[in-house]
């Protein structure tokens, strides 16, 4: 069982004010909240998945839509320049985060247009950086923000999580192993460079073998790592899915798995076995890597395998409700994991879409869960009547056309 109480008490990661400006559709934004749940209600287009996004900009990577940073600013203001910025609260204590982009004015007020946003980060001659600042310092990267605040999402363009392509489960599965390994990030980056820089290797037959085992030295000490970090998340949430097992029965417990060369051969051999046989297995392997044109064997090739427990059945085969509630079963035990884990802190959510294929008993029990974990959740809906179930226990907001209303 797990030893966690039903209700976390400790403390969590939550947003107590946020003001965006000219971010997506909204000019400008101010708001102020607790650490209770938080909904947002209101019809298509009104800008609720957007001030999600604006969140998880808080966190590292490129936010919930993966989105390019010419694609945030609102393209109506005739101007790249777009700012969001919170007060946040984590393990850590309280912290300021800000980011955006400043002084890209377009030539003569002109609003960007399509031309611009297809050629991703050039306007004009300038390239488009997204600054980003905690605690009045300027980051070089956004991965020390995962110090600040930790959290996780689920967005209606995760409801193909099971039946898409191995990457998305991948970067997934990365998501969950960031908050117990903050450094995987930064390997994670490392790995890509190494490998990007060997695939470009392999195009020139005359390459100094010297050069190639420089580089397959650095992905072999840096995937194993990655892999390690991937078994121990893998470990521990199965630990928190069997002790949860009968009590979050709403939501089908899943059964997780990792399907990779490294992980496979972690589970039988000591790291630095797996670390020797991967560096031969990439020397070995250069000439059908260069016929392929690109590196076959790694931690990059890993998949998550998820099943649907009480059906003994892989996920991609399950409906598209059950494929939700395995995804929203992992979610919320990933949640009580870091809850366990990390001091009794539960992480931030952001849920787009939330209620839309539960019914309502699965609805009251996902937010029963939230209450029980006492995290900032951040739901979205168009149905207001969907979450009157939480009553004075969460803050409802009226999203209106880029504005708020209390
Ligand atoms: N860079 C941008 N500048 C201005 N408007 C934008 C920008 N990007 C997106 N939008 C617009 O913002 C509006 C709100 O989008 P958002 O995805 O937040 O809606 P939503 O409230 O989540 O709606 P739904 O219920 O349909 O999911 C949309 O009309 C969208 O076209
Ligand atoms: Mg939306």
């Amino acid at each position: 069982m797990s030893d966690s109480p039903d209700c976390c008490p400790l403390g969590r990661n939550w947003v107590e004010a946020l003001s965006l400006h000219n971010f997506r559709n909204y000019t400008s934004l101010k708001l102020q909240l607790s650490p209770a749940p938080v909904v947002l209600v209101g019809a298509n287009g009104a800008g609720k998945t957007n001030l999600l996004e604006a969140i998880s900009l808080l966190s590292p990577g490129q936010g919930l839509r993966r989105a390019t940073t010419v694609e945030f600013g609102c393209f109506s203001s005739g101007s790249y320049d777009w700012a969001v910025s919170a007060d946040v609260h984590g393990i850590m204590g309280e912290a300021r985060i800000g980011t955006g982009v400043t002084s890209n004015r377009l030539p003569g007020g002109s609003v960007p247009g399509q031309t611009d946003l297809d050629n991703g980060r050039e306007v004009g001659s300038e390239t488009l950086r997204r600054k980003i600042r905690m605690n009045g310092e300027t980051l070089s990267s956004s991965t020390p923000l995962g110090q600040s605040i930790q959290m996780l999402w689920l967005t209606p363009a995760m409801d193909g999580l099971f039946t898409g392509a191995a990457s998305e489960r991948r970067r997934f599965l990365d998501r969950l192993m960031l908050v117990f390994t903050p450094e995987s990030r930064k390997q994670w980056n490392l790995f890509e460079r190494a490998m990007r820089q060997r695939n470009k290797l392999l195009e020139d037959t005359n390459a100094s073998p010297y050069l190639f085992e420089g580089l397959e030295m650095q992905m072999a000490e840096l995937g194993v790592a990655i892999a390690a970090s991937r078994l121990e998340t893998i470990e521990r949430l199965r630990g928190v899915i069997a002790a949860s097992r009968d009590r979050l029965n709403a939501f089908p417990f899943a059964t997780i798995a990792l399907d990779g060369v490294l992980e496979t051969a972690l589970e039988e051999k000591p790291a630095v076995d797996v670390e020797d046989d991967y560096r031969r297995l990439l020397s070995e392997g250069r000439q059908t890597d260069r016929a392929a044109k690109r590196t076959l064997i790694g931690p990059h090739r890993t998949d998550l395998l998820v099943g649907h427990g009480p059906k003994a059945m892989p996920a991609r085969y399950c409906s598209t409700g059950e494929q939700k509630a395995l995804l929203t079963g992992l979610v919320l035990a990933h949640a009580r994991l870091v809850y366990d884990k990390v001091g009794g802190y539960t992480p931030l959510l952001l849920l787009d879409e939330i209620a839309a294929h539960f019914d309502e008993i699965r609805r009251h029990a996902l937010f029963d869960e939230i209450l029980a974990l006492n995290c900032q959740a951040w739901m979205t809906g168009t149905d207001r009547q969907s979450f009157t179930y939480f009553g004075e226990r969460a803050q409802l907001f009226t999203v209106n056309d880029a504005e708020i209303v209390a």
